[in-house]
């Protein structure tokens, strides 16, 4: 029994190397995650991973424990006090929730809400067993929250989302707090909101990947399978379709260096949120096995994986080449103009000193947003983004 204590010890002090809270770093020391994942071996349990614990029938994941890195820091986003009233949308487990309630104390309260009824019950049973079956826990669609205990000094979401829905805005105390991983155009940061001058306004935003929000709420992004033989899709975030981009693939490739040279970090953290937030024909292509893409910075767990630009069956892509150098590769017909107009993003983005996510600021609007920086337009929200470059 001594081992998982040791091993969540590890992992806690692992995890404090983030610069996380006390308060959360004692919530991480308290609640025990082994609970929340029976099947899982314990060591594994103890890594800071996320750990899937549902598919769907085609064998991808919609549910997991996050990973508790991630966690932490959204709970520190959340800035939770003794006392207060939480909204979780995705129970999944429950252990979130369980760090929540060990946060609020006795004198505050929990509810958090899952698409699925097997889950919100399996995560009922951890709660109890762990010491916490004062959370509420709820099946339904986390869009609408949970009216009948609202209002809540805190909502927070730890499955992806598309925009913010109404609900939560309605159900939040007019000082209160939301943190949720905010889909801005394929890409996705974790932004703690509150309201100011009638619009809502980031106190902070993180890198983070959640799995997307089910349901009526879900987003329009599409994800298209070009090649079964090596599983190459192609994603785009506002849906629509794409023409014969695999004949462009396998044709004649016009190649544009740029001059720029970045590591993995800024690519991913910066270039890649630039080029999302300021290209509304962006899209990511990825690849399990060998076939049409080549290795590059961004591939991840075994997928390669390029970001670019797609217009119709034409598309270009962003790689790199010796020393890091950035190249545009342009595919198709209008495969010249798309690499010009990605090599003219870098530029532009290197120009203004390279912004990453820390400074990026973000305001959401219900209505028309002013200014005349980038704007993402949802649903529900128009998103303004600007960055502070310091
Ligand atoms: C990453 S998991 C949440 C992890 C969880 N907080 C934990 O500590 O284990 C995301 C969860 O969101 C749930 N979900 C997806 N769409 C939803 C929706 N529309 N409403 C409520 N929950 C949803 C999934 O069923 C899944 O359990």
């Amino acid at each position: 029994m001594a081992e998982w204590h040791e091993l969540r010890e590890d992992l806690v002090a692992q995890v404090r190397e983030r610069g996380i809270s006390r308060a959360v770093a004692d919530a991480l020391l308290t609640v025990p995650r082994h609970v929340f994942l029976p099947q899982v071996p314990v060591h594994a349990v103890y890594q800071d991973e996320a750990i899937v614990t549902k598919r769907d029938a085609w064998g991808r994941p919609i549910s997991s424990s996050s990973q508790p890195a991630i966690m932490a820091l959204m709970l520190d986003q959340l800035g939770v006090e003794p006392g207060q009233r939480v909204l979780e949308i995705g129970t999944g487990t429950g252990y979130n929730a369980a760090l929540l309630s060990h946060l609020v104390g006795a004198e505050g309260q929990v509810v958090s809400v899952d698409i699925d009824a097997d889950l919100a019950t399996r995560a009922r049973g951890h709660l109890s067993e762990a010491g916490h079956p004062e959370v509420i826990v709820v099946c339904g669609d986390g869009a609408q929250g949970f009216a009948p205990r609202a209002p809540y000094d805190r909502v927070i979401a730890t499955v992806g989302v598309w925009d913010l829905a109404p609900a939560w805005l309605d159900q939040l105390s007019p000082a209160g707090r939301i943190v949720l991983p905010l889909d801005l155009r394929g890409v996705q940061r974790s932004v703690a909101l509150e309201q100011a001058d009638g619009h809502w306004t980031s106190r902070s935003v993180l890198p983070c990947g959640f799995m997307r929000m089910r349901g009526p709420f879900a987003g329009p992004e599409r994800t298209w399978v070009l090649d079964r033989g090596s599983d190459l899709t192609i994603s785009l975030p506002e849906g629509g379709e794409v023409g014969d981009v695999l004949a462009a693939l396998g044709g004649p490739v016009t190649e544009l260096f740029t001059g720029v040279s970045t590591g993995r970090a800024q690519l991913v953290d910066g270039l890649s949120l630039w080029l999302a937030v300021h290209e509304s024909r962006w899209c990511a292509l990825s690849e399990a096995q060998p076939g049409w893409l080549a290795s590059g910075p961004l591939d991840s767990r075994g997928f390669k994986t390029v970001v670019g630009i797609v217009e119709g069956g034409s598309l270009c892509v962003l790689e790199s080449e010796a020393y890091d150098t950035l190249v545009a590769r342009g595919f198709g017909p209008g495969g010249a103009r798309l690499a010009g107009d990605l090599v003219a993003h870098i530029e532009t983005w290197d120009a203004a000193g390279r912004p990453m996510t820390t400074g990026l600021h973000i305001d959401a609007h219900l209505t028309t947003a002013p200014g005349d920086g980038p704007v993402i337009r949802k649903r529900h929200t128009t998103l303004a983004l600007s960055w502070d470059i310091g």
